[in-house]
């Protein structure tokens, strides 16, 4: 590093902090504009601090939806929603959203209210490609006022989540594949349209492993499941493959392992789907108005299992 690299950084230190939360995961970002691009430097920590926490709270800030792709592809390149909305300025942007831009409540048919119940069980974003998600990025634009029970977003870590698991359980899920189905969360609700042929068939079934290491983390384990996907796990019958993600699902609720984000205005919050798992509270959609807006940073390769890096 040179002397000019050593100033450059302790000016960063002035500028920015980063402050772990109390909570299984997470940190908040103070004191950075992110509309501007980053200089190397800032990036760097930026990154670290990524790595180091799973997800960085950056509040107060003011997006436009470039702004929010320009921030976002300095993570790498973004995935595309080809979904039809037509209130959408770009193919990276998925709006999360109740409502539509004049403020009317979407029907329940709509996909777009659809997508917000699916969110409702822990997931991880893209786990139905073959190549899922790097991060997720959101941003929130309008939220439940103050003092109001619900809408919040929940996160899980899965290495604590991994690493709280007796042996005997790690060594059962050790050569695990699971199968995950982009229209395996909609199937448990019997009450919305299934998904149409011509989406579906743009992403078939995928299986991943079920114990996955972390590239960016010196290959450290994790739990890669989802309550979205699950009942169809390699070498056990459904009935077992049931039994098994049911038990799963619930050992990543516990409360030891998990974050709630409760949004305000302005908040742009970065998550890793790569270790941690999501989902949205239920609030009251037929009375409130929320609408984040989000880009999903895509992921660099396929999920490597726990066999190629059997030391760790
Ligand atoms: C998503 C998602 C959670 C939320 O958009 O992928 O899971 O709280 N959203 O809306
Ligand atoms: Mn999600």
């Amino acid at each position: 590093m040179s002397p000019a690299d050593i100033v450059r950084r302790e000016e960063f230190e002035l500028s920015f902090m980063v402050k772990a939360l109390r909570t299984a995961l997470g940190a908040e970002v103070i004191g950075l504009d992110v509309s501007q691009p980053f200089d190397a430097g800032t990036l760097e920590v930026i990154q670290q601090a990524f790595f180091d926490h799973h997800l960085l709270v950056f509040r107060d800030q003011n997006l436009s939806d470039e702004e929010q792709v320009a921030f976002s592809r300095q993570f790498g390149a973004l995935e595309a929603f080809p979904e039809a909305d037509k209130t959408k300025s770009a193919i990276e942007i998925y709006n999360v959203a109740n409502v539509s831009p004049e403020g009317k409540h979407f029907d329940i048919n709509d996909h777009r209210a659809i997508y917000q119940k699916v969110n409702a069980r822990f997931h991880t974003d893209s786990s139905y490609r073959s190549i899922p998600s790097l991060a997720s990025i959101m941003y929130g634009i309008e939220v439940l006022p103050d003092g109001t029970g619900g809408g919040e977003t929940e996160f899980s870590n899965m290495f604590k989540a991994y690493d709280a698991l007796p042996t005997s359980m790690k060594a059962r899920l050790k050569p695990l594949y699971m199968v995950h189905y982009y229209e395996f969360g909609r199937r448990l609700y019997p009450e919305l349209p299934p998904v149409p042929v011509k989406e579906r068939s743009m992403v078939p079934p995928v299986t991943h492993p079920v114990v996955r290491v972390h590239p960016d983390r010196d290959n450290r384990r994790s739990l890669f499941i989802t309550a979205n996907a699950g009942n169809e796990i390699g070498g056990m019958t459904l009935e077992e493959g049931q039994a098994l993600h049911r038990e799963l699902v619930e050992h990543v609720a516990k409360v030891e392992f998990c974050h709630r984000h409760r949004w305000r205005v302005g908040d742009l919050v970065m998550w890793d789907n790569r270790c941690l798992l999501h989902r949205a509270m239920a609030y009251d959609m037929e009375k409130h108005r929320r609408v984040l807006r989000r880009t999903t940073v895509a992921g660099t390769g396929p999920i490597v299992g726990p066999f190629s890096h059997p030391t760790k």
